[in-house]
């Protein structure tokens, strides 16, 4: 991507987001951030985000610009577009989580479908013709055949949350299809780090850990999920816009995971290792929306993107604990 463009991103605020925008400041790109600030968790967390953007962009601070509203606001959105004129957008404001798309499955569809429209929307008006989609190895489902490829059937999600990351890929092929945006899905297996999102089970654990209450434990602890720490995240985000940048008519779908899988009963021996704290186990049945086991196969994305995830899981966590601490207790 040439020097001078402008990224916009959707949920700029966020956990993945907020990292995205430091690290394109970084790169000397002009960065729009539009957010709603929405309070699936602490919006105060997302405003604190926004604020260390903005220290990172420090006498640059021209380069950076903070929108606050709601991508399911067309109008909104159309001026945002209007006035910033990207060249490039990076959609990453949804609704996440599993859980709690179970009890909220209207807003997931409203806010991950509709929302996604009219993004798309808005780079068919504008004429802009590069977007990334924050999907989700959760369209998978439970996949009998592991590690997860791209050409693996997606067609049996567990969760509203998959269902609406699914709908969101289909819906950017069409418009890839029609006008000619150039598109990479990436599927992003489960994502940790320093500012991670606080529903998520490292965090959790974490939390619950360092303030000794117990950890709600699913299942026998044998279930599996492909961790990937969030620079690795940000370098497959910055090598498929790249991608996205340099070339014409591309639709693609990567996976970016950190390519090992760990154990439930490995994460919460990690992360006991880490804060010096034994964990008192609240034990649970294993939850029907929750996928088993997720791995990713990144061949594709190796030989395509040269993405190459290198983060131990053992160095993520101590950099996740060392942050939690410093940050949150
Ligand atoms: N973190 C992970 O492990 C993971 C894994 C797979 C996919 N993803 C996807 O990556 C993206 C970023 O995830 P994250 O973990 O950073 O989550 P996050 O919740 O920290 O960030 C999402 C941001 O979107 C904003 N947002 C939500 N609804 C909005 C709306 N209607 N209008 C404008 N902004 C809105 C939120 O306020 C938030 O700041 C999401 O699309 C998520 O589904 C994340």
């Amino acid at each position: 991507m040439r020097d001078n463009k402008t990224v916009l991103i959707t949920g700029g605020a966020g956990f993945i987001g907020s990292h995205t925008c430091k690290f394109l400041l970084g790169r000397d790109r002009c960065v729009v951030s539009v957010d709603n600030f929405s309070d699936n968790y602490s919006p105060e967390y997302k405003r604190e985000n926004i604020k260390c953007v903005q220290r990172a962009a420090g006498s640059a601070n021209n380069r950076f610009e903070s929108f606050e509203g709601d991508i399911r606001d067309a109008v909104f959105l159309d001026g945002v577009f209007r006035e910033t004129r990207p060249d490039i957008v990076i959609h990453l404001a949804a609704c996440a989580g599993v859980r709690s798309s179970v009890l909220n499955p209207g807003l997931y569809a409203d806010v991950n479908v509709n929302g996604t429209v009219n993004i798309l929307e808005c780079m068919k008006n504008h004429g802009i013709g590069k977007l990334l989609f924050a999907s989700s190895s959760s369209v998978y489902g439970n996949n009998a055949k592991l590690p997860f490829c791209e050409s693996d059937p997606a067609d049996r999600p567990l969760s509203p949350y998959a269902a609406t990351k699914r709908a969101g890929e289909l819906i950017c092929h069409t418009y890839h299809h029609l006008y000619d945006i150039n598109i990479a899905c990436l599927r992003f297996f489960t994502v940790y780090g320093p500012g991670q999102r606080p529903d998520l089970a490292i965090y959790r654990f974490t939390e619950s850990v360092l303030k000794g209450k117990p950890i709600p434990f699913y299942g026998d602890g044998s279930s599996e999920r492909d961790y990937t720490f969030i620079e690795d995240i940000i370098d497959g985000i910055w090598r498929a816009a790249i991608w996205a940048d340099n070339g014409e008519k591309r639709f693609d779908v990567f996976n970016l995971g950190g390519s090992a899988a760990v154990t439930l009963s490995e994460t919460v021996a990690a992360i006991e290792s880490e804060a010096g704290v034994g964990a008192v186990l609240d034990f649970k049945p294993q939850q029907p929306w929750e996928v088993y086991k997720t791995s990713a196969d990144i061949s594709h994305s190796k030989a395509v993107l040269g993405y190459n995830p290198g983060t131990e899981f053992k160095k993520g966590i101590k950099a996740f604990v060392d942050w939690y601490k410093r940050s949150r207790l």
